[in-house]
Order: structure tokens, then sequence, then C-alpha cells
């Protein structure tokens, strides 16, 4: 069995299975004969996600400097992966956690958090005056912080250990598993950490890759408008702080339709779930794909895992309910962008 870039020896904490994810070969599928695309499967991270990175980061170096000590509270805003990232690491570390989530968190997420031990919020309606469930979440850490003793906000849009914690991983990983930069990497956004991380550690070291910012339809990171987003974990309805570090050399939006179609196109032609923002990404990438040169090489960070989309993405009633696409009309779609691809 080839291990690839996986750990093979024995860890002595679920901390230490933290990075070190796979890159997945899918140019058969994407790569229209010429170029080499490859997936980091974040979801190999034991948390299901690529936000165990700034989980772990943010609380260790918390604990670190005594902004949250053992047995206090963290409270975090999520729409669920890093949610589960910190209910799996706080309770590792002996931290309680509070996630404050909203009703596009799937069911299984917020199951998840409960597992680990983590305490969920859900806030009901969304800010009355933007409209927006982002901010009715931070509203409501604020109140819980407010008035727990000993309760601590990572703050993921603003915490500089999240994008450090990326700067220090996923990018890094590529890079020395190729042994070289790749011309692109396609990375979904939200707090932009991913995205700020990513690309320091490029600049840092003299590369230069191309980073594609891949946001949602009805975000409004990177000048973009706010509209309506039904899949959780991409796109953002105020811009974080850390936004402002952010400098991708292109952003492409896509819209639900698109991560769905993504993400089926991944089930049939690779055998592999993948999540929403993952689907959008690869539809970004193929939006633009003509405009890379023959044996370019490049990287599609694949945030997540398509378990949690279950009863959304891969669940035909809900598609057909939410976005308008009949189970007929997604085939004849996925038909044709198939066609598309090898033409
Ligand atoms: C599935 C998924 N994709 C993309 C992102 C965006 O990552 P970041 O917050 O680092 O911009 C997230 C963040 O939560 C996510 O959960």
């Amino acid at each position: 069995m080839g291990g690839g870039s996986r750990r093979t020896g024995v860890c002595s904490s679920v901390a230490e299975l933290v990075g070190q994810t796979p890159l997945l070969d899918l140019s058969g599928l994407l790569g229209g004969g010429r170029l080499r695309v490859l997936a980091k499967l974040e979801m190999c991270n034991p948390a299901g996600s690529a936000k165990d990175r700034p989980a772990l980061a943010m609380l260790q170096q918390a604990l670190a400097d005594g902004r949250v000590h053992p047995g206090g509270v963290v409270v975090e805003s999520s729409s669920g992966n890093l949610g589960v990232a910190l209910a799996q690491h706080c309770r590792l570390l002996g931290l309680r956690l509070v996630c404050v989530i909203d009703p596009r968190t799937s069911p299984t997420t917020r199951r998840l958090i409960e597992a680990y031990g983590g305490e969920v919020v859900q806030v009901d309606r969304p800010d009355p005056v933007t409209g927006d469930w982002l901010q009715a979440r931070l509203d409501t850490v604020r109140r819980i912080v407010e008035a727990t003793p000993g309760a601590w906000w990572p703050n993921q849009y603003a915490n500089a250990d999240n994008p450090a914690a990326h700067r220090t991983g996923a990018m890094k990983e590529v890079v020395d598993a190729l042994g070289g930069a790749p011309r692109a990497l396609f990375i979904a956004t939200s707090s932009t950490g991913t995205l700020v991380g990513s690309q320091r550690y490029l600049r840092d070291h003299g590369h230069p890759t191309e980073v594609v910012a891949v946001d949602a339809a009805g975000s409004v990171l990177f000048g973009g408008s706010r509209g309506t987003r039904l899949l959780p974990g991409f796109g953002a309805g105020v811009v974080p702080p850390l936004a402002g570090q952010a400098a991708p050399e292109d952003v492409v939006r896509v819209d639900d339709i698109a991560c769905v179609v993504g993400c089926r196109r991944v089930a049939r032609g690779a055998s592999l779930l993948v999540g929403a923002s993952a689907g959008g990404v690869v539809e970004a990438f193929l939006s633009v794909r003509d405009d890379f040169r023959a044996g370019d090489t490049v990287v599609l960070l694949f945030h997540d895992g398509g378990e949690r989309y279950l009863d959304t993405v891969f669940d035909d009633a809900w598609v057909e309910t939410h976005l308008g696409l009949t189970p007929a009309l997604l085939t004849a779609l996925l038909e044709a962008a198939d066609a598309q691809l090898v033409a």
C-alpha cells in the first residue's frame, strides 16, 4: 500500500494526527489530458477537515500565553468544521467548548460536536439589520463570553494563530511532497485563514504560485455582494479582519448548484465524497482551466469530506427542494459537464 505522505508510525495523541494529509492525483478526471491536477485531502485530518490545524494552534497558543486556563471555557462561532475540531481538541486539552451555530449547520455536524463533549447553542434568526447569520452568531458569542467566568473566544476571523497554522501547514506539505511549488492553488474562503497562511508561506519562500480564492456567490468577501447561500463552510456575510491580509491573484465565485455538481462529479469520477466547498473549488478550477499551459501542476485544496453533506449536497430531495434541480436535471447537467471535460 503506497503510504504517500501519511504517517505509518505510532502516535501517542490524536493531536499528532493533525496534518501530513495526502495528495490525490485527479489529472485523469480534471486535467483535460494537459494538466496535472492534485487534490490536497484535508478531510484526512482527525476531526475531518482543514480546521483541525487552526483549532489546535489557537488552543495551544492561548494555553501557552494564559488567555485560557485548563478547565476554562472556549466559546466560538462556527458553521461546523471549526466547531468539530475545537470540540475534539478541547476535550484533549481539558477545556469546555460552547459552539454557536446557525440552522445551516448539518445535524451530523452538530452531533459530532456534541459527541466530542462540546455544547451547542443555535441562533434561531439572522441579524435583524443585515439579515446575516454570521453577525447573529458573533453577537451571541459576545453575550455568552460576557456572562461566563473564565470564558475565552478564539475568534477565528481575527486570530493570527489561524493563518499561522496554515502557513506551516498544507502548502508547505504540498511543496515538500512535489519538490517544488505548483503553478496555481485553488482555495475556498471564509475566515480567509487558509488562504492568508498558504499565501504567506508561498511568498516567504519566493514561490510564484498563483493563488485563486474560491468564494461563494452571495458572500461579501473580495467585494462580493450579499445574497442567499445555503451551504455551510464557505463564503462570509461579514468581511472578517483577516481578509485584509488576503491578496489572491484571482477570485472565482461559485453558487450552490456548482458546489453540488462538483461534489457529484468527484463522487462519480473518483469515488471520493467531498464537501460542498471542495465541489465549488473543482467547478471554479474547471471554469478557468483553459487559462493554464500544458504540463502545469494545479493544486485544489479540499477542505472537508462529503459525509457531513449527506443530508444536503448528496440528498436528491434536498437538492430539488432547495436548488430546484430535479434528479433528471442534475444527471443531465453532470453528463453535459462530463462531455465538456473530455472535449
Ligand atoms: C468546508 C470549508 N471550506 C472552506 C472553508 C474556508 O476556510 P477559511 O475559514 O480558512 O477561509 C471552511 C472554513 O470553515 C470550511 O469549513
